[in-house]
């Protein structure tokens, strides 16, 4: 069977783009800046993004698109018969532990907009819209209901293929959802106290940060960028020969930045101007953003168009965390892609539903704690802070010790016809020593064996 691949150099950035923007901009990216205390945390945030974020993606377009295959085989490919295969194996079990929480809040994105939709917010004050998603989340039918739609959605998509599923809905949509960002910005900075959230947001205090603030602004350069577990190996595997796959890096990384910024600026104005928490948690976007446009001409189509548009983000960001599983199941054990986006669907409902009855401690499986987090927060802390840096440790260290360097170089220059030759050897120092260092200080400083 031919393998399939996008169509041109647009495409393979819109998808790539549609992977990494998604509820990580606007519904973790603030609530964490929130909880974690502002511009320090930014910072820290900026700086794993270019020191452990973009050599980690250029190494897994390396490996996707120079074999490829997808995760688990293409790394098997290039270092047959070793463990190394095992990064990819580690990278689809992330991709579920992503996806039962993700589904989750993508079910209360749908929810809202579906709420928007008839004008259920349009009398909302501070303390309804906390009341609001406080009966929402804790639920135990009504959120499990949306959870499923987004997976029948996004099962849908996939069943439908690379270039006529995932090619097609993000060249559609990311752009729209750059416009709508900004609308919202320019309505939360005109609100009245607005420039007290701009603060809070670029103020840099280091006196604020943790080894806990430090481990998380790295785990979420991970999953906003969508690195350590194979997303871009898998995604790299469909782009063109002729993608400069530096300047894609590039561009995706400060493209998926802005978003997360742009979302920043929608959220934090609006949190101060009424007076709310900024370290709410996972409630903040779902409180705020009826808020902006609340008591606003046209506030309700905007509140409609808002809720859409994350639905969007987070819909394009799950079709590629699907679609790591579903193309190794594909290629590896020759299932039909329409049957192995059912089965996901079906596994990732199925155990995803105990993310969605554990959020809260009134939740109904609120009672369920380990060490202090229910299922919920144990999928994300996993996920973000364990499997995807540890994956991206042994990507760093897999592309800049065992693979033949030769190779990297060719690929990333595709075959000499870019002059790169500067710019790899930064590629190489960064992720031969800078990376795998930086990702080593940053997991002892969390274990407390070393401080910072
Ligand atoms: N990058 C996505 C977001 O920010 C989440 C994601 C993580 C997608 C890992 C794919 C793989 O929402």
């Amino acid at each position: 069977m031919l393998r399939e691949k996008f169509s041109s150099g647009l495409a393979v950035f819109f998808a790539t783009l549609g992977s990494a923007v998604g509820l990580g901009n606007i519904w973790k990216f603030p609530y964490l800046i929130g909880q974690f205390g502002g511009g320090a945390f930014l910072l820290v945030y900026l700086l794993c993004i270019v020191f452990v974020g973009l050599p980690i993606m250029l190494g897994e377009f390396y490996i996707g698109r120079k074999m490829r295959r997808n995760a688990v085989g293409a790394i098997a490919a290039l270092a047959p018969n070793t463990a190394w295969k095992h990064i990819g194996t580690m990278g689809v079990g992330a991709s579920y532990f992503i996806m039962f929480f993700y589904s989750c809040v993508a079910g209360w994105v749908y929810f809202y907009l579906f709420k928007a939709l008839c004008g259920d917010f349009s009398a909302i004050t501070m303390e309804s819209a906390k009341a609001q998603f406080g009966a929402t989340i804790v639920n135990p039918v009504t959120p499990v209901i949306w959870q499923g739609v987004v997976l029948a959605v996004v099962a849908t998509i996939l069943a439908m293929g690379v270039s006529k599923g995932i090619e097609r809905i993000t060249k559609t949509l990311m752009p729209l959802l750059f416009i709508l960002v900004i609308l919202c910005d320019i309505r939360a900075l005109t609100l009245p106290g607005a420039f007290e959230g701009v603060h809070f947001l670029f103020d840099v205090d280091f006196s604020k940060l943790s080894a806990v603030a430090i481990l998380t602004a790295m785990g979420l350069a991970f999953f906003k960028l969508s690195l350590g577990m194979g997303t871009m190996i898998t995604y790299g595997s469909y782009f063109t020969n002729d993608n400069n796959l530096f300047a894609t890096s590039l561009k995706v990384a400060l493209s998926d930045t802005l978003i997360s910024i742009l979302a920043g600026l929608a959220v934090f104005p609006t949190v101060f101007s009424f007076g709310l928490e900024p370290g709410a948690g996972p409630g903040l976007l779902f409180m705020t953003i009826p808020l902006v446009f609340s008591q606003m001409p046209f506030g309700g189509i905007l509140l409609i168009a808002f809720f859409f548009l994350a639905a969007i983000a987070a819909t394009t960001a799950m079709l590629s965390l699907v679609e790591v599983p579903i193309a190794y199941m594909a290629e590896e054990r020759g299932v039909s892609r329409p049957k192995a986006a059912l089965f996901n669907a079906v596994l990732i409902f199925a155990i995803g539903v105990l993310a969605t009855w554990s959020v809260d401690k009134d939740s109904l499986l609120g009672y369920m704690t380990f060490m202090g987090r229910g299922f919920f927060d144990w999928f994300d802390y996993l996920s973000s802070n364990v499997m995807l840096p540890l994956g991206g440790l042994l990507i760093a260290l897999f592309i800049g010790y065992r693979v033949d360097r030769a190779d990297v170089e060719r690929e990333l220059s595709n075959g000499g016809s870019l002059a790169v030759s500067g710019l790899l050897s930064f590629y190489f120092f960064a992720v031969r020593y800078v990376t795998p260092a930086l990702l080593i200080i940053i997991f002892l400083n969390s274990v407390g064996i070393i401080k910072l």
